[in-house]
């Protein structure tokens, strides 16, 4: 069996959502002191939905494909929904990620709850 499901490929080889949003409503960064990767994520939100999410993942072939999954997961959908996306769920769209590289998608999922505490510090800051 070849290491890498498709899934993983096709989104490490073509990412989707790669880059930054310069006005974000909430800005995470996360690392894993391990391997030294490091996932920063960005979030627009209108009416606590997400409308529009950016990524920067400076890590391995798992990351950035994890990176990419879960920014298509969390598009479009309410910041609630958002909150509760896991690891898992984000490896199980990827068609699986070997069992030493599941930490890989742990990231994103760091990356998205730490971009969602932003926001909600923002907003409570100007509320
Ligand atoms: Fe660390 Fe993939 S090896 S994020």
């Amino acid at each position: 069996m070849a290491l890498y499901s498709e899934k993983v490929m096709e989104h490490f080889l073509n990412p989707q959502n790669v880059g930054v949003i310069e006005d974000a409503d909430g800005v995470g960064e996360v690392g894993n002191a391990k391997c030294g990767d490091i996932m920063k994520m960005y979030l627009k939100i209108d009416n606590e939905v997400i409308s529009d999410v950016k990524f920067e993942t400076f890590g391995c072939a798992s990351a950035i494909a994890s990176s990419s999954m879960a920014t298509e997961m969390i598009k479009g959908k309410p910041v609630a929904e958002a909150m509760l996306l896991t690891n898992k769920a984000v490896a199980e769209a990827l068609d699986g990620l070997p069992p030493h590289k599941m930490h890989c998608s742990v990231l994103a999922e760091e990356a998205i709850q730490s971009a969602l505490e932003d926001y909600e510090k923002k907003k409570n800051k100007s509320e």
